[in-house]
Parts: C-alpha cells; sequence; structure tokens
C-alpha cells in the first residue's frame, strides 16, 4: 500500500461502510419508497426527499472519517473522537427515521403484500443491528476491552446488515418487480427466514471466541435460513424467463450463499475456513454477486435504461467482471488445493474489479443523460 494510505484496516472500514450505508442501503432505500408507493397509490411526502437526502450526505462523511483510524480515535486539535464510531451512529439515526417514515407511509394499507412484509422484517433486522454499532460506541466511550464484546458488537452491526436487512430486503424488492409481470407465490418464508437470519453473525467472530454451543445455534440457525433461501430461488426458479440477465446472475450468487450456509454445518469447516482468505470471497459473493447485480438489475429497469441498445452489453460484461473477480477470490481463500500463485491470482482480482465499477460509472452517467433529456424536453 501507498505510504498515504498505510493503514489498510482502517481503509477497509471506509470501503465497507461507504458501499453498506452510501450504495447498498440507499439504493434500496430509493426503490422500496418507489415499490411502497405503488401499493399505496400516494405521492410521497416531502420528508422522505430530507430524509433521503440527509442520509446520503451522512453515507457520504462515512468514508473520510473511517479512512484514518477506521473505529479508533483521530486526533483534531486538543481532542480525540472516534471519528467512524460518531458518523456510523448518525447514519444509524437516519435508519430511525426511514423507519418512522416507511411505517407512516405503509400502515394505512389495507393489506401487507408479500413484499411489503419482507421490508417489515428487513427494516426490523436493520434496526437490530444498529445495536451493534451502539455498542461498539459504548466501548469505546467506556474504554472496556473485552475482546469477545467488541467482535459480537462489530458482527451483530456488519453481519445482520447485509445478510438481514439487505438479503431480505432485496428479496422483498424483487417479489414486488415481479409482482408487476406475473402472480406472486401464495406463500412464502418471511418470519422464519428473519427469525434464522437473526443468530447468524456468530459466525462471523473468531472461532476461538465462539464456544461450541453458541456456534451450534448460530450454524443450524444459518443451515435453516441457507434452505428457507432455497425456498425463494426455487419460487424464482419458476419464474425465471421474467428475469433479466443481471437478474439471474443475483440469483444464482444468492443460491451459491445458501449452499455455503449448508457446508458450514459440515464439522470443522468453519474453524477451517477461518483460517483462510474465504470470508473475503464470501462476503463479495453476497454482496457484490448477488446484491449489487440484482440492485444493478432493478435500476437499469426503473431508470428505462433497458431500452437503449448499448444496455444489450451491460449484463454480459458485468457478469464477466464480477464472475472473474469472484473465481480469483475463491481461489485466494482455496490457495491450499490450487496450483496458481496468489500473486497471479491477486493481480487477477485487481484488474477484474475495474469493470463493474466501470459498469457502474456507465449506468450513472447514461441516467444522467436520460435526466438531462427528460428535463429539457419538459422545458422545450
Ligand atoms: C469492485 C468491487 C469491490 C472491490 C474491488 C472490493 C474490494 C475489497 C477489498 C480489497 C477488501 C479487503 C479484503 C481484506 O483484505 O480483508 C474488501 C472488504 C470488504 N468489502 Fe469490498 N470490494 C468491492 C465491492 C464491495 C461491495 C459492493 C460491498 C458491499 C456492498 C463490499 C463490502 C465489503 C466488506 C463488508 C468488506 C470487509 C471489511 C472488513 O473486513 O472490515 N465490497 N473489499
Amino acid at each position: 500500500m501507498p505510504t498515504w494510505a498505510a493503514n489498510y484496516t482502517a481503509i477497509r472500514h471506509a470501503h465497507s461502510h461507504l458501499m453498506y450505508f452510501g450504495w447498498a442501503t440507499l439504493a434500496l432505500m430509493a426503490l422500496i419508497w418507489r415499490f411502497l408507493s405503488l401499493y399505496t397509490g400516494r405521492a410521497l411526502p416531502r420528508s422522505v426527499h430530507w430524509q433521503m437526502g440527509i442520509t446520503a450526505v451522512l453515507a457520504l462523511l462515512s468514508f473520510p472519517a473511517f479512512w484514518a483510524n477506521g473505529y479508533g480515535l483521530t486526533q483534531i486539535g486538543s481532542v480525540s473522537l472516534p471519528l467512524g464510531s460518531m458518523i456510523a451512529t448518525l447514519n444509524g439515526l437516519t435508519w430511525f427515521h426511514f423507519a418512522w417514515l416507511y411505517w407512516r407511509q405503509s400502515s394505512g394499507l389495507a393489506r401487507r403484500p408479500l413484499p411489503v412484509q419482507l421490508w417489515d422484517w428487513a427494516i426490523l433486522l436493520l434496526l437490530l443491528s444498529f445495536g451493534g454499532a451502539l455498542g461498539l460506541v459504548a466501548m469505546v466511550v467506556t474504554g472496556a476491552q473485552s475482546l469477545f464484546l467488541q467482535q459480537t458488537f462489530l458482527h451483530l452491526f456488519l453481519d445482520l446488515f447485509a445478510v438481514g436487512w439487505f438479503t431480505v430486503a432485496l428479496l422483498g424488492l424483487l417479489w414486488a418487480w415481479l409482482g408487476q409481470r406475473v402472480a406472486l407465490p401464495r406463500r412464502l418464508p418471511i418470519l422464519p427466514l428473519a427469525l434464522a437470519i437473526a443468530p447468524t453473525f456468530f459466525l462471523g467472530i473468531s472461532p476461538a471466541l465462539v464456544a461450541p454451543p453458541l456456534f451450534w445455534v448460530a450454524a443450524l440457525a444459518n443451515g435453516l435460513a441457507g434452505l428457507l433461501l432455497f425456498w425463494h430461488v426455487g419460487a424464482l426458479l419458476r419464474r425465471w424467463v421474467h428475469l433479466p440477465w443481471l437478474a439471474r446472475f443475483g440469483v444464482a450468487m444468492l443460491a451459491v450463499h445458501g449452499l455455503m450456509a449448508l457446508v458450514v454445518l459440515w464439522p470443522g469447516v468453519w474453524e477451517w475456513s477461518a483460517r483462510t482468505q474465504l470470508r473475503v470471497y464470501f462476503l463479495h459473493n453476497l454482496l457484490l454477486g448477488w446484491m449489487s447485480s440484482l440492485l444493478l438489475a432493478l435500476i437499469v429497469e426503473q431508470l428505462g435504461l433497458g431500452k437503449m441498445r448499448w444496455s444489450r452489453w451491460l449484463g454480459p460484461v458485468w457478469i464477466a467482471g464480477v464472475g472473474v473477480m469472484l473465481l480469483t477470490l475463491l481461489g485466494l481463500g482455496m490457495l491450499q488445493f490450487v496450483s496458481i500463485s496468489a500473486l497471479v491470482l491477486l493481480r487477477a482480482a485487481a484488474w477484474s474489479s475495474l469493470i463493474p465499477a466501470a459498469v457502474a460509472v456507465g449506468v450513472w452517467l447514461a441516467s444522467v443523460r436520460l435526466n438531462q433529456a427528460a428535463a429539457s424536453t419538459r422545458s422545450g
């Protein structure tokens, strides 16, 4: 790493928090607002625009706040401040604001459709995960030193946020989008899925800190969550022809995630995997393979970019880039079984990561142009 970016752990935190707060959370909220207003038949109030604006600004601030010292203290003048924790807390407050507005907007619904039920539980898991962020702040403020507590709070926050809020909310969005095209299944696991996901964050903690009974509770819940995800995947397979390629790829990566939840039940696999780099693969399979592919698919559809000629290339290029990146990350995690050097795999992962970044920039530029064209048509 160059000297201006010497604190690699802090930079990882800056990356993960901006991705969580800025990309995933903002996109999920924007899409939930869009689909919810179709269910309620009411325009969104001004307070929603304020909520989204404030959430966006605070999400952006998380990047500089975490960059220097992550969750540690940063000296500003004569005071030391836990900048990362402070910004994470402020971001968390905006999620309560979102939850409150969501509840007000959706409470008038005579019947809660399946996607809305999924969002209800996703938002509850989001608020629960915030308890982890508060715990981390409390530890910094009180100077508590327990490694187990620190790891518990960190993973309650990061893991429940990703597997709980992201995955359940995204399933709700996918079903809402599909519901505009085909009939939805009459029954899908929602509450059991949310309950099964809740204790799985313990698997993110180092095996040295987790007692066997706690591991088994978390691993069995995780396995059950994997099976319930397969239920959703099975129902999606029956509507496969209606899904764009990007969404199909995302759903396939969700199935891989469900499969891994079952593999972890095999005795010894979890302890072994914690000694490898598989965590990075596991995280990016979920966050880039499943979540970002699907968010991108929904954004492209909602913005109407799918009608543009160049957008035919978008799916294949994204899938190729993310596919290579995930395969190289898997290779890095399984180094003891593959005969390719780590340096080659790292280089391939780094270069291939430019492709999804370039696709994201392309989609953003296209949406800006589309907005400008719409604005000039209105004024003309
Ligand atoms: C082109 C896309 C991406 C690239 C190149 C990338 C790169 C990286 C790298 C290099 C790490 C550090 C791995 C390590 O040494 O431990 C990392 C960690 C991480 N990334 Fe990504 N990432 C990408 C997309 C995403 C997305 C879309 C998300 C979430 C929405 C995400 C969330 C995370 C998280 C949560 C961590 C772990 C942070 C930690 O351990 O503190 N990444 N990523």
